[in-house]
């Protein structure tokens, strides 16, 4: 993802793409939600709002301390046991978190075993006919490699194919939504995104020639910020 260490802003590319899952979420008229890997419980204040009961799991303790200070139900955990009953609540969403998990499979067996109607799923998404957005995926990878380097866990995103076949049966009933609002990707977010990414490495050698040529295409204006692709995947027909 490209906003790892962007200042809040409203109608920044990340609540966009935030708005756009929590409509299609509320669109489904959820009883009750599970968002596993909740992060700092954005969706849970979103359900909230709306007078959905919703909880989150998630292993960060700075998060679920923010979580908790803001009233959210969170408990800290792993997507993999999930410490529920089966079918405990209605639908269960994981938000640009499978590219996080270092066992996917495991998570979504848990996701679908907890939920009773199905799961909402999204990833991070390119739209690759756009040049915008074949330099957004540079940028991603390059991004990942320093985590990854700092010994954080950051995958490539998964694709919706990806996603379906990780489920433990093949599903009943699939939605695909791909999303980008192509803006311009600012010199000084990817800067703060860069400095997150890196944290106390340097750049590595292999690297430097990659960072000089995105810096030079954004500072140009032709990278645009990464969309998402949101999959809802139904136990019913
Ligand atoms: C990119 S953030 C997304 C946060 C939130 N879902 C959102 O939409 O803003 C990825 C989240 O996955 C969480 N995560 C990482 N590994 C996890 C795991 N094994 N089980 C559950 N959550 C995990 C991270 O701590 C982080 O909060």
């Amino acid at each position: 993802m490209l906003h790892k260490g962007r200042l809040l802003a409203m109608s920044s590319n990340r609540d966009i793409l935030l708005a756009r899952f929590v409509r299609r979420l509320l669109a489904l008229e959820p009883g009750s939600v599970l968002d596993v890997g909740c992060g700092r419980g954005q969706l849970l204040a979103a359900c909230a709002a709306a007078g959905v009961r919703a909880e989150g799991i998630e292993p960060d303790a700075d998060c679920v301390a923010d979580c908790r200070a803001a009233g959210r139900t969170v408990r800290r955990g792993d997507a993999a046991p999930l410490p529920f009953a089966d079918a405990s609540f209605e639908w269960v969403t994981l938000r640009h978190v499978p590219h996080h998990l270092g066992e996917p499979r495991a998570a979504l067996t848990e996701a679908w075993r907890v939920a009773s109607q199905g799961l909402l799923i999204a990833e991070p998404w390119y739209d690759t006919s756009l040049p915008s957005q074949a330099f957004a995926v540079r940028i991603d990878r390059l991004l990942k490699r320093f985590d990854r380097a700092r010994g954080m866990f950051h995958a490539e995103v998964l694709s919706p194919h990806a996603l379906i076949e990780l489920l433990p049966v093949p599903p009943a009933d699939i939605e695909i939504e791909a999303f980008v609002k192509p803006t311009r990707y600012a010199p000084d977010e990817f800067e703060l995104d860069v400095m997150a990414s890196l944290g106390q490495l340097d750049v590595p050698e292999e690297d430097r020639a990659e960072l000089r040529e995105l810096r030079a295409a954004i500072k140009s204006g032709a990278v645009t910020d990464n969309g998402t692709v949101i999959l809802r995947i139904g136990k019913d027909g």
